[in-house]
């Protein structure tokens, strides 16, 4: 039986499994992802470091205690021997007072694998997060990007809206 992943299958878009080329499959995020390529492929977006087995399956557990609140996915190539984690993406669901106790999508840490970039599989993780984010009631998803990935988020439907502000520690 394949091990259950981080959240249920009923929040993974069959649209999206349907268009994915040959071999690519849709799946929750799991705790043997350690081994899968999922660190690498965020190593094309930022640093990661070098996390241990431990340290990820601890993690791993955190996010998992978050009922509802954490969605992270990912696009496994299955022609690959043994498969590969070649792309990423994850969703923070917020739960707010406001808008009649609104929920936000926060979508984040969008990675594809560089030999696998330019084949449409960053659009489909936006459009599963999309997804996740419609069937967990969000009125809507928002994003932090650079200038350089701002048309990227234009084909997958996003617009400007704001401004960022950070304080780092
Ligand atoms: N600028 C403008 N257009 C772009 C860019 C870009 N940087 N990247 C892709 N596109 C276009 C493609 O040409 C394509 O257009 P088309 O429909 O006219 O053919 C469309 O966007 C969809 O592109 P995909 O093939 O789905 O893109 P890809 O699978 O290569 O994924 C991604 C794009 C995620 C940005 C990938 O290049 C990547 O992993 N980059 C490094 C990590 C990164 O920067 N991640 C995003 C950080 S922001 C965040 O996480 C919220």
């Amino acid at each position: 039986m394949a091990e259950l992943g981080l959240f249920s299958t009923e929040l993974l878009s069959p649209n999206v499994q349907a268009i994915l080329p040959e071999g690519y499959q849709l799946r929750a995020l799991r705790q043997s992802d350690f081994d899968t390529g999922f660190l690498d492929c965020l190593r094309v977006l930022t640093t990661v470091g070098e996390i241990t087995k431990q340290q990820f399956e601890d993690r791993y557990a955190w996010i998992s205690r978050q009922d509802g609140g954490y969605f992270i996915l990912v696009i496994e190539d299955t022609n690959s021997s043994p498969p590969r984690v070649v792309g990423t993406g994850a969703l923070i669901v917020e739960r707010k007072f406001i808008h009649n106790l609104g929920s936000v999508g926060h979508i984040e840490d969008i990675a594809v694998a560089k030999d696998q970039q330019g084949k449409k599989l960053g659009l489909r993780i936006i459009q599963a997060l999309d997804f996740v984010a419609e069937k967990t009631g969000c009125y809507k998803t928002i994003l932090d990007c650079s200038e350089a990935n701002e048309g990227f988020y234009v084909k997958c439907g996003f617009r400007r809206a704001g401004l960022e502000m950070a304080h780092y520690f």
